[in-house]
């Protein structure tokens, strides 16, 4: 009989991994203690955007027209218990307030939650992303409190999906890291999982816990130090009149280095990348290996200054000061294709000019509702034209499709200067000059 799994946590991770698991054949029970987001599941709704995964919920949500019932949701954890040979944890872990540490308490309600009802020997499997040597701490706490004891076993299995292309990172990843004990059916019960298309010719590497772990929090240092080196790049450049775009691309044919992660601009946000390499610092502090990471603050800082440097040369086009300036910021996700505003680059940008006296109005084309919730004092417009309307200034701060196809000379009538700074290096500096824009982009010559 093919196995039956829970997912524990049904936020971007969870819901993406329920309802992919769904479409491959099993029957999967997701599990959050969070009722609102149960009911929008239930009822087929996506809480976030995510391209192409209402679509996946709907063909497996039970009670849903013509879907396989696959895929149910609930909030009891006894239920889950009874139900699952497989439970993976897929919780968030925040940066803990006014700390670079990871909060771990989500992680250890579900465990909490869990154990004292598993009365049969399961597999638990982490995926949310936890400082190293958490999953040791959640096998002893597991066997302590579960009544089938040693026989249940935990395995990490961090993630790596990508928002945006959840769906697709999650059907189709680059591999599969197994963090497990030697002796147990971990892998085994694991390797059943992925021998769906989701492992077909995908590397698989087998860990112990810690080593598991570690990958995930080196795979996103790696990446964030990545755009950090661009980024540092972009400031050299600025200051000796080269172009990054072209130091990139020319950077980019070595395949040692290769060109992905390596676009500069406004840097990093979201839910992710920032979060983690801070809490990766904050745990090799406590284990005493806190020099080996001190680049890892420099990758940070660089990232910050992106921002401090755009409200710059925002106050340069906006003529030395904000006072009766009126500033259009296009995009308030922290990336494109998606509605997550976690530590949005843009939205910190124009809150920080808005602080400053500036009149700004923001237009994204998913993010809107969040960014009203978090950032009520910013204006909104319900076009890249009506935010434009009067502009002495408009910035490009996350690179929406959208935001590409913008007709300069349309867009060119309706502001009061055609000053455009864009912050991600990427729309047709040319065609904006041709319209008689004032076009400036980060770390390329103006
Ligand atoms: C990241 C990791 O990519 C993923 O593997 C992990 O599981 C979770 O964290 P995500 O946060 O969804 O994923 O976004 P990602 O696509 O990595 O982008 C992160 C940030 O870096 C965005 O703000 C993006 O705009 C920025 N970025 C990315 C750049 O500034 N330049 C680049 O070249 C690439």
């Amino acid at each position: 009989m093919a196995l039956r799994i829970s997912v524990i946590g049904t936020g971007y991770l969870g819901a993406t991994h329920a309802a992919c698991l769904a479409e491959l054949g099993f029957e999967v029970l997701g599990m959050d203690i969070d009722p609102e987001k149960l009911a929008s599941l239930s009822a087929g709704r996506v809480p976030m955007y995510e391209p192409g995964l209402s679509e996946m919920l709907l063909k497996h949500v039970a009670g849903h027209p013509g879907s396989t019932g696959r895929l149910r949701f609930t909030s009891s954890p006894a239920e889950v218990a009874d139900f699952a040979d497989v439970h993976f944890i897929c919780v968030n872990t925040p940066q803990k307030a006014g700390e670079f540490a990871a909060d771990m308490s989500y992680v250890e309600l579900a465990v909490d939650a869990l154990a004292p009802h598993l009365t049969r020997p399961v597999l638990v499997v982490g995926k949310s992303t936890v400082p190293v040597g958490s999953a040791s701490r959640m096998a002893e706490r597991l066997a302590a409190l579960a009544p089938a004891g040693e026989g249940v076993e935990l395995a990490w299995n961090p993630e790596f999906l990508r928002e945006g292309y959840a769906v697709g990172d999650t059907l189709n990843p680059d591999r599969i890291v197994v963090g497990v004990r030697p002796g147990g059916r971990a892998e085994e019960l694991l390797r059943e999982v992925y021998a769906t298309p989701i492992g077909q010719g995908t590397p698989l590497v087998v860990t112990d816990y810690a080593t598991a772990e570690l990958v995930k929090a080196a795979a996103n240092s790696f990446l964030a130090t990545k755009i950090s080196f661009i980024n540092a790049m972009a400031e050299v450049c600025e200051s000796a009149g080269a172009d990054v775009n072209l130091l990139s691309k020319a950077l980019s044919y070595d395949e040692r280095i290769g060109g992905r992660f390596l676009n500069a601009g406004l840097g990093f946000g979201g839910g992710c990348l920032p979060k983690d390499i801070r809490a990766f610092m904050a745990r090799a502090g406590e284990l005493g290996a806190d020099q080996a990471l001190t680049f890892l603050r420099e990758v940070d800082s660089i990232n910050m200054r992106r921002r401090s440097r755009m409200v710059e040369l925002a106050r340069e086009q906006c003529g030395g000061g904000f006072q009766d300036r009126r500033v259009a910021v296009l995009g308030a996700a922290f990336k494109p294709n998606s509605d997550d505003i976690r530590d949005s680059p843009a939205l910190n940008v124009a809150a920080q000019i808005q602080l400053q006296g500036a009149e700004v109005t923001v237009y994204d084309p998913k993010a809107m509702d969040n960014a009203r919730k978090m950032y009520p004092g910013l204006n909104y417009a319900a076009s890249p034209t009506d935010a434009a309307v009067g502009a002495h200034v408009v910035l490009h701060l996350t690179e929406w499709q959208e935001f590409r196809e913008l007709d300069p000379v349309a867009l060119g009538s309706v502001v009061a200067e055609r000053r455009l700074l864009d912050g991600r290096n990427v729309l047709d500096g040319p065609a904006w000059r041709a319209a008689g824009w004032t076009y400036r982009a980060m770390g390329r010559p103006s």
